[in-house]
């Protein structure tokens, strides 16, 4: 009998616990096989606290490092010193990491000092531009060097893992688990806008739903996407602007001088996780820089500008349900009246098949991860080259 593996899955912000949350949920169905050990550093709390209290996921060790106004060089000390005390103690086996903020790579890191394999999840995303974003296009190359199993989210994705050098018996093409953990929550009945915020929405008017919080885009640009958003409100009179504002001081230094207390628009203290996928539904077109919403856009029917110079996520850009619109004040503006205008090219935009996943993700990725110790003979399937027509109920 093979004895059981210990599988550390590390994660720091509300993105990474959103996408491994379906993970941990699909490990611990094997626990026979696997001890499924949570790790978070909290390099954010209160956000990451909000998606742990959704998934009922209840850290095994918690490093809260977090600090007012942190740079990434303290983020990284202390997260290193701590994961690494805490690999020796527990005596892991694997190290699951996610996505590309400072916690993925520093846990990447931490196990490859003590010489324990790493898993990627979401491996090969590129915007072949080194300070753009900053740090999470270096973070993701460095996780690559550094780790031994890919669970790349796209085709595009295991083709970039290649061109770096990328072994193929170490890729599994999976699927992002975004889109599982938007299809388990879209499916629970609690998926509701609570009454606080219901009583914000004014009825008849087509929601522009934002989200900006990116380090590329703090100072002058998000000064351009909120001069953006201010003339878009006053010239569709039919709009209401609702920007769910994060708690990173330099965004609400900008964002809450420029936008409070204006017509149409609400201003939203961080929203959670069903609550934005409620929102997006709700809403006409989303503007972003997150990485997430790009994905979950298409599942939902809806078309997101992304407030970027790069995207990392150019399959939605293709599938054509996102577009590029970049960070200045003109073509953020040119850009979205045009779908406020124009229903032909709005409904083009809306009805675009899923490129990121198929609800099959996390499952795929525990399927390799048994493989990899042994405990399974196959790999598992691959996520598909067909794109995924999802259509989430249950979400109002
Ligand atoms: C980090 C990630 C970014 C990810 C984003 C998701 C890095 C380098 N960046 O960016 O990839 O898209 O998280 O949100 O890892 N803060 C709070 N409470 C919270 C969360 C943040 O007060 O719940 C404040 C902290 O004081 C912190 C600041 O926000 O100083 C910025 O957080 P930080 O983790 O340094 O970088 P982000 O820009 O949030």
């Amino acid at each position: 009998m093979k004895l059981k593996k210990k599988v550390a899955i590390v994660f720091g912000t509300r993105p990474e616990a959103v996408k491994l949350a379906p993970v941990i949920i699909e490990l611990k169905k094997h626990e026979d096989k696997i001890d499924t050990l949570v790790v978070v550093t909290a390099q954010h709390r209160e956000m990451l606290d909000q998606v742990l209290n959704l998934f009922e996921i209840v850290p095994d060790r918690d490093l809260d490092i977090m600090e007012k106004n942190q740079t990434l060089t303290r983020i990284t000390v202390k997260a290193l010193e701590g994961l690494e005390k805490i690999f020796i103690e527990e005596k892991v086996d694997l190290v699951i990491t996610q996505g590309d903020t400072t916690t993925s790579f520093v846990a990447a890191l931490a196990a490859f000092y003590q010489k324990i394999a790493v898993g990627h999840v979401e491996a090969g995303l590129r915007t072949d531009n080194k300070y753009d974003p900053y740090p999470e296009e270096m973070n993701r190359r460095l996780i690559t060097v550094l780790g031994d199993l890919n669970f790349a989210p796209t085709s595009l994705a295991v083709e970039n893992l290649r061109k770096s050098g990328v072994s193929d018996d170490t890729i599994f093409l999976t699927g992002n688990t975004v889109i599982d953990a938007l299809l388990h929550i879209a499916n629970r009945e609690d998926s509701v806008i609570p009454p606080e915020i219901r009583s914000k929405i004014i009825p008849g008017k087509r929601i522009l739903l934002v989200e900006a919080h990116r380090r590329e885009n703090l100072g002058k640009p998000m000064e351009n996407i909120c001069r953006a958003l201010l003339s878009l409100v006053n010239d569709f009179p039919d709009t209401q602007l609702i920007f769910s504002v994060h708690r990173n001081p330099k965004v609400r230094d900008t964002v809450f001088p420029m936008l409070r207390d204006k017509e149409r628009i609400t201003l939203l203290e961080p929203v959670d996780y069903p609550v934005l996928l409620s929102l997006m539904k709700k809403s006409y077109l989303v503007l972003t820089d997150s990485g997430g919403i790009q994905e979950e856009g298409p599942s939902l029917g809806k078309p997101v500008l992304v407030m970027r110079k790069t995207t990392e996520r150019p399959e939605g850009v293709d599938a054509g349900t996102a577009k590029l619109v970049g960070v200045e004040t003109e073509n953020i503006y040119k850009s979205a009246s045009e779908l406020l205008t124009d229903s032909a090219a709005y409904e083009k935009m809306a009805h675009t098949a899923n490129p990121y996943g198929d609800g099959q993700a996390s499952r795929r990725t525990a399927e390799a991860i048994l493989y990899n110790f042994g405990f399974r003979d196959e790999r598992p399937d691959e996520f598909g080259t067909k794109l995924f027509h999802s259509t989430v109920g249950g979400v109002s």
